[in-house]
């Protein structure tokens, strides 16, 4: 297969993970006969220090024309610290998914048998987990209307969703459901939103066309408190933008590490991969940062384009890294190896697993 991928390292520590998933990718072109063409642009603080902007014309217009996108970190301290910032980093992104139409996020969260005491969670308690989470992307809280008085004293952001953007994205977590363990949890706050009761009401009416999938409601405080008591009892979990981006930075304590969990955002036309986690500055250039998020972002892309088995060669790839415990310093405090080495070696035995695969 011949695929255009767009490459937007960011900030921080994306330029280092991105550059595992391509060496990842590679392995795979070789492998499996493909070829991927690779096409670099700066998005994020970088892009706004080179360019002015953080998603410069020239990033969106190369984001467009490529098949996918794979994308690394964003987001600068300097920024953060400022409250009168004009502009800023995380824009990029935002103003990415929107113009590409992004609206579904979905974020798979496991616990891998071999990471069981890596977790500040019970063994027990993270057994068998394994569920996804579709976080709305486009719409809510982020993209409402924005608002500051002339004094500066009084701030609002609107949260607005209409019936069609609840509905697409509902379609494809039920459908996702349907290929699982038939279950969705639908989380909201529709005790005290307004929002949140339309959500209620579209999601009831499409269940009935998924009989086979059996529909639950959660309010988001219990559901925080749910994912760490007992995280086994989730399948598939529907939520809007900003509840979505709360529960998945709290889902990756499960896995054991935030630098495990890969995400795909994908709308009508475009699909772009991504780890969820930050640009954490404080580890940049230093080769500490976990690789492995970003690796499984480049096989979340090959599922996309139904290259299942290819996709299947990097995570058994992944799979053999943890278990020898060739994993970074998040999962192994004093551990002697480093971002590129960890990347070497999924790589490595991506090009080896024919071995696997005869075995
Ligand atoms: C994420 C991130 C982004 C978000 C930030 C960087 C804008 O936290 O992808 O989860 O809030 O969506
Ligand atoms: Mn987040």
């Amino acid at each position: 297969m011949n695929l255009n991928i767009a490459l937007l390292p960011g900030d921080g520590i994306g330029p280092e993970v991105l550059a595992q998933a391509v060496k990842c990718l590679q392995a795979v072109e070789e492998t499996f006969n493909h070829q991927f063409v690779y096409k670099e642009a700066p998005v994020g603080a970088i892009a706004i220090k080179k360019k002015g902007a953080p998603l410069p014309d020239n990033t969106l217009k190369l984001c467009k024309e490529a098949d996918a996108v794979l994308f690394g970190a964003i987001g600068d301290p300097k920024f953060d610290n400022d409250p009168n910032a004009k502009v800023r980093p995380e824009q990029g992104l935002l103003k990415l998914r929107k113009e590409l139409g992004l609206f579904a996020n979905i974020r798979p969260v496991q616990a891998y048998p071999s990471l069981l005491d890596k977790s500040p969670l019970k063994k027990d308690i993270i057994s068998g987990t394994d569920f996804v989470i579709y976080r709305e992307l486009t719409g809510g809280i982020y993209f409402g209307e924005k608002k500051l008085n002339e004094e500066g004293t009084i701030a609002s952001d609107l949260c607005e969703y209409s019936e069609g953007e609840i509905s697409r994205i509902t379609h494809l977590a039920f459908k996702a459901a349907k290929t699982r363990k038939k279950k969705l949890t639908l989380v909201d706050k529709a005790n005290v939103l307004e929002s949140s009761r339309l959500w209620r009401k579209v999601v009831t009416k499409i269940g009935e066309s998924y009989p086979e999938v059996a529909l639950d409601f959660l309010f988001v405080d219990n559901a925080a408190m749910q994912i760490i008591l007992n995280p086994s009892q989730f399948d598939v979990i529907l939520t809007e933008n900003m509840f979505g981006d709360i529960i998945s930075d709290e889902g990756s304590v499960i896995g054991g590490s935030i630098g495990l969990l890969a995400s795909a955002s994908v709308g009508e036309e475009n699909a772009l991969f991504e780890p969820i986690h930050g640009s954490y500055p404080q580890a940049a250039g230093k080769d500490i940062a976990n690789p492995i998020a970003s690796i499984l972002s480049a096989a979340m892309l090959l599922e996309h384009f139904d290259l299942g088995e290819e996709a299947l060669a990097i995570k058994k790839a992944v799979d053999k890294a943890l278990k020898k415990g060739i994993v970074t310093p998040d999962l192994k405090p004093k551990s002697q190896y480093g971002t590129n080495q960890v990347g070497d070696f999924i790589a490595h035995n991506i090009v080896d697993i024919e071995d696997d695969f005869n075995m």
